[in-house]
């Protein structure tokens, strides 16, 4: 290898898919603080996972198991969409922090309040995510606005099965 194959930065790639520039950076913000809140609630769901106790042991493990693998996977597809809009994709947990929509974890609550807590933050990911659905329609960002509808999906359908564990 020569000292050049070493030298290369992320910087930003050219994209000529017909959205103007300045909306690509924009809506490559939008999507960075959709990847912050994913991430946030991703590490959250994980710490509910391995701590809840008590009669709603099994049910909020098993549900909290397929939830933050699709927050994984989802987090992984958000910067990658960032990239293919031609922007970087926002790393560094401490800049998740200050970017999610979602408060970090605290203390660990009783298990109602982690279903609660959860089940709030994932419409309040729903929310943010139904402003970045209309930043991308404005600029005609079909795909960006799809994938985000997408996830709203996934958001509300979560919020109502973790709702449904503690519905009286
Ligand atoms: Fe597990």
């Amino acid at each position: 290898m020569t000292d050049d194959v070493l030298e290369h930065r992320t910087d930003e790639l050219p994209v000529r898919t017909g959205i103007e520039r300045e909306d690509r950076q924009h809506l490559a913000e939008v999507l960075n603080e959709a990847l912050a809140g994913t991430y946030v609630l991703y590490a959250k769901t994980l710490a509910y996972h391995w701590n809840v106790a008590g009669p709603l042991f099994y049910s909020v493990h098993k549900l909290t198991d397929e939830q933050y693998r699709d927050l994984a996977e989802a987090v992984d597809a958000i910067a990658e969409r960032v990239r293919a809009l031609g922007f970087p994709a926002l790393g560094g947990i401490g800049h998740y922090l200050q970017k999610s929509a979602v408060a970090d974890v605290d203390s660990l609550p009783s298990a109602g309040e982690m279903v609660a807590t959860l089940a709030r933050d994932h419409q309040t990911m729903a929310k943010s995510l139904r402003g970045g659905v209309a930043e991308a329609e404005k600029v005609d960002d079909v795909y960006t606005a799809d994938f985000l509808t997408g996830r709203i999906g996934v958001h509300e359908e979560a919020a109502w099965m973790l709702n449904s564990i503690v519905a009286a």
